[in-house]
């Protein structure tokens, strides 16, 4: 008889996202006046730039003609994609990466979740705690992580490291030595981000202790201050010890689109196989590649034009983090990120809980959030809100929050 593999049903609950959505659709179906505003999922709200527009209606034109009509695109993505990528994203920034290091995807999501594959069972990850959820979810379903433990919040075989205020929400390099070290900077959820020293030294660790670090970077085009660094390949020796995920959904609003890359560097060995070797089949094998369509419309990311108009929806985004970020502030709220993150990490009042927090929002201001705890065992009594709203939502959000007694 068929079995199911069961280590899925050791997951706890849905999706973190997905019960948050849901908490808002019951409030509201329950309260069809309440004019909520969602500043929970890092979803983006302005439409595509122009740049962006013209070069999917041309691809779409292409796809209707049979001289330029494509079919399957290349197992690494196409090359005019590649190439522009490792031109401005690493040649430009110093960074030593060539287009074949690079495979194009449908977004860091699914690439976050996915490259585990790659590696045995018997390793042991390292997550930051609070953490982007899909990372221990995608290792719990392979069956990396051993037994849930309801209580504590934490799996018995993950590496748990603490971003707390303390420590200014950077995690440090724990006692235990993992083999799989997942990063991300600036970071998802906290808004937090290290200097290229900090880098560095995790950089050294793992090559010191063979370990890989899974880099991601789906947010650097919000880093603002100069020491904070773009790419883990600014750092020395990052080849032979680091894979990074980039993604053009928070850069380029393509959350309803679809375009990432992750990076492989051929110098990048464990028991002295390449790893690019591995992803390669991998990618071949179960990935049939972003469409022509939409590489094309990446493409035009990095034209003078797309550069111009993405920085300026950056500053859009990041103009809203500042007036959540000063708003709270002002409203007596201890706070941090939203600097070089469009992500706003709040200390719930009181000591709520997150989602005593999560609920009190929703009731007393309408505005529905991401509960710290739902991102790991740390996140608990702190509270994420997201600059991806529109500027007149976020005000009237940081408003009704002002107002609301606490
Ligand atoms: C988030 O809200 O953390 C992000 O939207 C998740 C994602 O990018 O998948």
């Amino acid at each position: 008889m068929v079995k199911v593999n069961d280590n899925y049903l050791k997951l706890p609950g849905s999706y973190l996202f997905s019960t948050v959505g849901r908490k808002q659709r019951e409030y509201q179906a329950a309260h069809p006046q309440a004019k909520v505003i969602r500043l929970s999922i890092g979803d983006v709200t302005q439409p595509l730039a122009p740049a962006i527009l013209d070069a999917l209606h041309k691809a779409v034109d292409e796809m209707g003609n049979a001289e330029t009509f494509r079919g399957y695109a290349p197992d690494l993505g196409y090359e005019f994609l590649r190439n522009v990528i490792a031109e401005q994203d690493y040649k430009a920034k110093g960074c030593d990466i060539s287009a074949d290091e690079i495979f194009v995807s449908d977004g860091a999501k699914s690439d976050s979740a996915n490259i585990q594959e790659i590696f045995s069972l018997d390793n042991k990850i390292a997550v930051g705690d609070p953490v982007y959820p899909v990372y221990v979810d995608s290792n719990a379903m392979a069956g990396r992580t051993g037994s849930y433990d309801k209580n504590t919040e934490t799996w018995s075989n993950v590496i748990y490291m603490p971003c707390t205020a303390a420590n200014h929400f950077a995690p440090e390099i724990p006692k235990e030595t993992p083999d799989l070290i997942y990063l991300c900077f600036p970071n998802n959820p906290t808004g937090a981000t290290v200097s290229k020293t900090q880098l560095q030294e995790w950089v050294d660790y793992a090559n010191k202790v063979g370990a890989v670090i899974i880099y991601d970077a789906a947010y650097e085009a919000y880093i603002s201050e100069p020491d904070v660094p773009h790419s883990i390949y600014e750092c020395e020796g990052a080849r032979t010890c680091a894979i990074e995920l980039r993604s053009f959904s928070k850069n380029a609003g393509f959350t309803g689109v679809r375009l990432g890359f992750t990076v492989v560097p051929k110098d990048l060995k464990a028991e002295g196989v390449a790893l690019h070797g591995l992803w390669a089949r991998r990618h071949g094998t179960k990935y049939n590649g972003a469409p022509y369509i939409i590489q094309r419309a990446g493409e035009a990311v990095y034209s003078p034009e797309g550069r111009d108009q993405l920085k300026k929806q950056v500053a859009y985004y990041m103009n809203n983090a500042k007036y959540i970020y000063d708003g709270l502030k002002e409203a007596g709220y201890t706070v941090s990120g939203g600097v070089n993150a469009p992500y706003i990490w709040l200390e719930t009042p009181n000591g709520m809980t997150s989602w005593e927090f999560f609920d009190y929002l929703l009731e007393h201001a309408n505005v529905v959030g991401t509960p710290g705890s739902g991102f790991g065992p740390s996140g608990e009594h702190y509270f994420r809100l997201t600059a991806f709203g529109s500027y007149e939502n976020t005000v009237e959000a940081v408003d009704r929050i002002k107002a609301m007694k606490i």
